[in-house]
């Protein structure tokens, strides 16, 4: 009779606080982004359809259906834009169109047309800080100093000759600077050379940014993931940034990029391209490195008029299964100026079934952390893949990688190739993925993890996920609740609670590989019904037992 009560009160719930396309705010005054499950997609790695080894958009258009059960709202496309590719997309050379590998701006269309009908909003990844060296406006930049398009790039003299203008170096290894013979000058580039970085001081590079993202929300885009943001602008002056005598994994000087990252003109920047979103009630995402939450809190903005989802990577920082370094990153988010954004994986770091996985009960621990930043308060971010528990494999020999990042850094850095392999759609060739020999090969692990067989199995990491992001999607506390953390000394399992009006769910996280038991009376309850458990995981009047690396998410009563 319980379990019926509570699923009646969610439907009419639900139903209330259910949103259409940018229909504006719920009875919490929350937006759709604050309610949605964001799901990141590496077009390269998702789904092929033309089979040329190589995911596109049509390969997405034709896995929507599949995202849509699984309980996405939104998803997140890394760069499909025209590209040499040096970067695989992070290098555009063109903003306002779609790369003929990926497909054509009417591929683009049907798919946004096909995304809307299911309510799933597309987002896609402003590379805001850089362009191609093929991009037009930096062919026209270094075709002489006088070119009307030499300022938009940063262009300096050398400090003698063979000597760069400082001693910034690039985050892909060596030199930030590249001499350019012809004009007898270098360009500066903090990734890539094949990625010079725009000069966001002059008023013509900003105007012009402005107007690529009107460009996409008049087609349909809800918003914009914003790459690097932090490296938008650099010291006028170029001063040298402190060096260590220490090298890191590329072969450089350590240094403390004082002089250029986390300048606090970006916050100008952001403020210029949140205003134009507001136009078209769009979000924005960004790639925030930060170092702590009042880092953070700079980059909602004072009068949060920057960024709505700022990603939260302190998450990521918390790199095994510790029940007291979670909560202290959770209560300090849940504390910050902005709505919480959490992500736990995604193309640049390894995935978290291997971060946290303890290579015995690597399932158990994948669902476990589903279980975790789903249920949290805040928009979660998952990345493709994550949903099957699929395995970072990164190349064994240095001449399989694609990365730059692992072929400068070589065998100490082996590079992203290891989170971006195709996604594992079934057990035939290649996974599913194509029926051409796939850019980066398919990890061994698509025998056992795959959407097709995990559809069939009730215990596989994507029924678990299936089951909690309806959850999430259903349950009014998981939806609008507080987050209140109980059982703080705790060392072994992560327990808090959702609470809304006189709703509250308890989320209990066993992170050990014993069997664990708490006690609900402290926090005043005296009974709990299950919402979702792992098998062996169960309460018994105020007290839970979990299994190793058990979950058990239940309705409380007092
Ligand atoms: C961050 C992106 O996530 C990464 O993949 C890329 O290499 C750099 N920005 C440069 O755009
Ligand atoms: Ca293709």
């Amino acid at each position: 009779m319980h379990s019926r009560f509570w699923l009646i009160i969610a439907l009419v719930f639900s139903s209330l606080l259910a949103f259409g396309q940018n229909s504006g705010k719920d009875a919490e005054g929350h937006q759709w982004w604050q309610h949605a499950v964001f799901y990141e997609i590496y077009p390269r790695s998702f789904a092929d359809s033309n089979n040329d080894g190589i995911g596109d958009l049509n390969g997405i258009a034709s896995k929507l259906d599949y995202l849509k059960e699984l309980g996405i709202d939104a998803i997140w496309i890394s760069p499909c834009f025209p590209s040499p590719q040096v970067d695989f997309g992070y290098d555009v050379s063109d903003y306002e169109d779609i790369d003929p590998m990926y497909g054509t701006l009417a591929d683009f269309d049907k798919l946004a047309a096909a995304a809307k009908e299911r309510g799933i909003h597309i987002i896609l990844d402003f590379v805001v800080n850089h362009t191609s060296d093929q991009h037009k406006w930096f062919l026209a930049s270094k075709s002489s100093r006088t070119n009307e398009y030499r300022n938009w790039y940063i262009w300096r003299d050398g400090r003698g000759p063979n000597q760069p203008p400082n001693n910034w170096t690039s985050e892909f290894g060596g030199s930030a600077w590249k001499f350019d013979p012809p004009t007898n000058q270098y360009y500066y580039h903090f990734f890539y050379a094949g990625q010079p970085d725009l000069n966001w001081r002059n008023p013509k590079v900003e105007s012009a940014m402005f107007d690529v993202t009107r460009w996409w929300y008049k087609r349909g885009v809800s918003g914009f993931r914003l790459d690097a943001v932090d490296t938008l602008f650099e010291d006028p002056a170029l001063k040298d940034n402190p060096q260590d005598s220490e090298k890191n994994a590329l072969g450089d000087f350590k240094q403390e990029r004082i002089y250029n990252q986390k300048l606090p003109e970006v916050h100008d920047a952001l403020r210029g391209l949140r205003k134009v979103a507001d136009e078209y009630d769009a979000v924005l995402i960004g790639e925030t490195w930060t170092n702590d939450i009042a880092e953070l809190n700079k980059y909602y903005g004072e009068s949060n008029n920057e960024l709505q989802l700022p990603m939260d990577f302190l998450f990521t920082k918390v790199d095994k299964l510790s029940p007291a370094e979670f909560r202290k990153q959770i209560a300090a988010v849940n504390a910050a100026s902005g709505w919480p954004t959490f992500v736990i994986s995604n193309h640049d770091i390894e995935r978290s079934y291997d971060r946290y996985g303890d290579g015995h009960h690597n399932d158990e621990i994948a669902k476990l952390m589903g279980a975790l930043y789903l249920t949290l308060r805040g928009t979660p971010i998952m990345y493709y893949g994550e949903e099957i528990g699929m395995k970072t494999t990164p190349p064994t020999r240095k001449e399989e990688v694609k990365d730059p990042v692992g072929r400068v850094g070589w065998p100490k850095e082996k590079g992203r190739d290891g989170e971006r392999t195709p996604m594992q759609w079934d057990e035939s060739a290649n996974a599913g993925f194509s029926a051409a020999k796939p850019w980066l090969p398919v990890p061994p692990t698509y025998k056992t993890h795959n959407v097709a067989d995990e559809s069939k199995d009730p215990n596989s990491v994507l029924s678990f996920y299936k089951s909690v992001l309806k959850l999430r999607h259903t349950n009014p506390a998981l939806m609008e609740g507080n987050y209140v953390p109980v059982n703080e000394s705790d060392q072994s399992v992560l327990s808090y609670l959702r609470t809304y009006r006189d709703q509250t769910v308890l989320i209990a996280l066993n992170m050990t590989g014993f069997m664990q038991k708490i006690s609900l009376s402290k926090s005043g309850f005296k009974s709990a019904a299950s919402l979702l458990a792992t098998s062996k995981s169960a309460a018994n009047g105020d007290t839970v037992t979990l299994e190793p690396f058990g979950i058990y998410i239940a309705q409380l009563a007092k």
